[in-house]
This record gives structure tokens, sequence and C-alpha cells, in this order.
């Protein structure tokens, strides 16, 4: 749990897993609340992210994968100290689409790369700090993929086995660690709404 007097929510999955949606739902609830909240992303969250995040994306020139693990990485440090860490601090509700197990799902399970460098790239980049809350939203590759619409980007042209390698990730990491919600993203836009809006409210020491 993190020590700050914010909270740090965080939502993971897969391509086409519909965590956008679910973020900004959950936000519209939270502040209609009265919650101080605010919603950032990874790659991304800050100009130099954003910048980062392009780079990453960009499906054009290759990108060697230890390469691409330190720029996902140098766009968390930049996130942590300019968005995250801040918002916490002044007590925020913060909704972070992607974060640090990110890197661990794409970059080691499913690019393969050593998992203990990852976790050094991590440590460096948020310290000791962990969400209060992860929400895996679990979906067969199939399934996501088969979502998404605009024009693909780098890690959306990987193979099928990729997104299967990442999605066997996730599990995993949700099983070992007590502040994951896995949440079946199948379940329908609504109902899966009021499951986060519940977990999170009882969170903060509140109810729906
Ligand atoms: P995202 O913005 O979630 O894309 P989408 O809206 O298509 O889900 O994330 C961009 C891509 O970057 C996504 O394919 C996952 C990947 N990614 C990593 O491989 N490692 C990371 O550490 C992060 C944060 C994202």
């Amino acid at each position: 749990m993190s020590t700050q007097p914010g909270k740090f929510i965080v939502f993971e999955g897969l391509d086409g897993c519909g965590k956008t949606t679910q973020l900004y739902m959950l936000q519209q609830a939270l502040e209609a609340k009265g919650y101080n909240c605010t919603s950032t992303r990874e790659p991304g969250g800050t100009v130099l992210g954003e910048q980062i995040r392009r780079i990453l994306l960009d499906p054009g020139p290759p990108l060697n994968p230890v390469a691409e693990a330190m720029l996902f990485a140098a766009s968390r440090a930049q996130h942590m100290e300019e968005r995250i860490k801040p918002a916490l601090a002044a007590g925020m509700v913060v909704l972070s689409d992607r974060f640090a197990d990110s890197t661990l799902a794409y970059q080691g399970y499913g690019r393969g790369l050593d998992t203990g460098f990852l976790s050094f790239l991590n440590r460096m980049a948020v310290g000791e700090l962990l969400p209060d809350l992860t929400i895996l939203l679990d979906i067969a590759p199939e399934k996501g993929l088969d979502r998404l619409t605009g024009p693909v980007d780098r890690l959306e042209n990987e193979r099928l086995e990729f997104f299967h390698r990442v999605r066997r990730g996730y599990l995993e990491l949700a099983g070992l660690q007590q502040h994951y919600l896995l949440l079946d993203a199948t379940g329908g836009m609504a109902s899966l709404h009021l499951e986060i809006l519940g977990a999170v409210l009882r969170l903060l020491g509140d109810s729906l």
C-alpha cells in the first residue's frame, strides 16, 4: 500500500480490453461524488512522455526490445515525478491507464526480456510506490484485438502468440499481488463499471 495521502488506481489489460472507457466512466462517477480526481496514462502523461509515446508506438522504424523497455521506463520516470507524486501528495485520486506492470507483462512475458532487468528499470522509475488498486480487465487476445479501431500501432502489430504470453503474464502478476482486482472484460460495460466503482469506493471508505 502507498503511504501517500491520495489514492493511486491503475487499469491494466490487453489492447482492446476497454480500460480507457472504464477509466473515464470511473472518473465521471468519482467526480460526481465530489472526489478530486485526475486521470493520466502510460506511456505518456507528460509533455516529454507523450513525445516518447509517439516513438514507442510508431510502427515504422524497428525498435530494439531493450531500447523499447528503456523508453517505457523513461516515460514512467518522468510521469512519476511530474504527475503521480504531486497529485498523490495533494490528496487526489489518481487514475492511470497502465503503469509498471505493463512493462513486466509486455516486455517481460511478451518480448521475453529478463524480469530482473525490467524490475530494476521499474524500481528506478517509481521507487517503492505500489498502486493502492490495480484493475486488470482480462480478455482473450482474439476478442481484444477485434475491438480495436483506427491505425495499428507498433505493439498491436504483434502476432497473436505475443498477446497470449502477455495475458498469461498479467494473470500471474494478478495472482501474486494483493492489490489486484481481476475482472472479466467481456462482462458488459455497465455492470463492469458498477463492479469497479464499488471496489474503488470501498478503497476510499465510501459506498455506492
Ligand atoms: P495503450 O495506450 O494502452 O494503447 P491502447 O489504447 O491501444 O491499449 O498502450 C500503448 C501500448 O503500449 C499497448 O500496446 C501496451 C504497450 N505498453 C508496453 O508494451 N509496455 C509498457 O510499459 C506500457 C506502459 C505500455
